[in-house]
């Protein structure tokens, strides 16, 4: 399977901006042998999606609620995503973990809701800078597994550490090796064969200069990109540092 290259571009970019960003990257995407996907903010989707229309380069929302429609004042269900071309969503990020509370249980409501609607999850876990530094970092990561996962589960993991994210801080290979051979050995033991081909991507403070030695460890499948994915140049270098699968 090839690898997963996917930008969030959480909540930057004007609408025109947004566009234009969508349309630098799929005029690089040929012969990329990645696959990949961009989420900007939901408001952006339907034009972004359109910029993308007939390019190699798939879209995806950020977020959604757990129930398909009601009264729920300012959120976004999973079929409108969906709706507006969005195939992917991402969920369970940890700025959405912290900024709003969201919960390893509302995080696995919302990966149900998504997959009921047509949309490929990207479940994110990881541990804070405290969690790290008191060695909980495995156990953080075991416990969020076991709690935001639905079974049967149809998605993708995205290991972001916290500390990482936005910072210019890098997990190392090491680090990463042994926490995605750990995320590996946790999908197999919950859903025994099928884990072994759950793609696993890594997330925090992906560049250019380190993304061909990130994606080159072991049960490493992409890579999820914050603030490189804001620069056709760099998203598409990344890119082209994966592997073909
Ligand atoms: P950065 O690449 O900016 O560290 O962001 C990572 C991230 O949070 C992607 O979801």
């Amino acid at each position: 399977m090839p690898q997963l290259i996917a930008g969030n571009w959480k909540m930057h970019c004007l609408a025109a901006e947004a566009v234009a960003l969508a349309q630098g990257i799929a005029a690089g995407a040929q012969g990329i042998a990645a696959e990949l996907l961009v989420c900007p903010t939901a408001l952006h989707l339907a034009a972004v999606a359109e910029a993308l229309h007939g390019s190699s380069v798939a879209v995806g929302g950020q977020n959604c609620h757990q129930a398909p429609q009601g009264a729920h004042t300012g959120d976004i269900a999973a079929p409108m995503l969906r709706d507006l071309g969005a195939t992917w969503v991402i969920l369970g990020h940890s700025e959405r973990r912290l900024n709003h509370g969201e919960t390893d249980e509302l995080v696995r409501e919302k990966t149900v809701a998504a997959v009921e609607a047509g949309l490929t999850p990207i479940v994110c876990v990881g541990e804070t800078t405290d969690q790290r530094a008191g060695g909980a970092e495995t156990e953080a990561v075991g416990w969020q597994l076991a709690g935001s996962l639905p079974k049967p589960f149809t998605g993708v993991l995205a290991y972001e550490p916290v500390w990482a994210i936005g910072t210019g801080k890098t997990a190392t290979e090491e680090d990463v090796a042994i926490m995605h051979g750990f995320i590996r050995e946790e999908l197999v033991r919950q859903f025994g064969d099928l884990g072994q081909a759950i793609r696993i991507l890594y997330g925090g403070s992906v560049k250019p200069a380190n993304a061909g030695s990130l994606l080159a460890v072991a049960n490493v499948g992409g890579a999820l990109v914050g603030g490189s994915s804001l620069d056709p140049r760099e998203f598409l270098a990344i890119a082209r540092a994966a592997q073909a699968g």
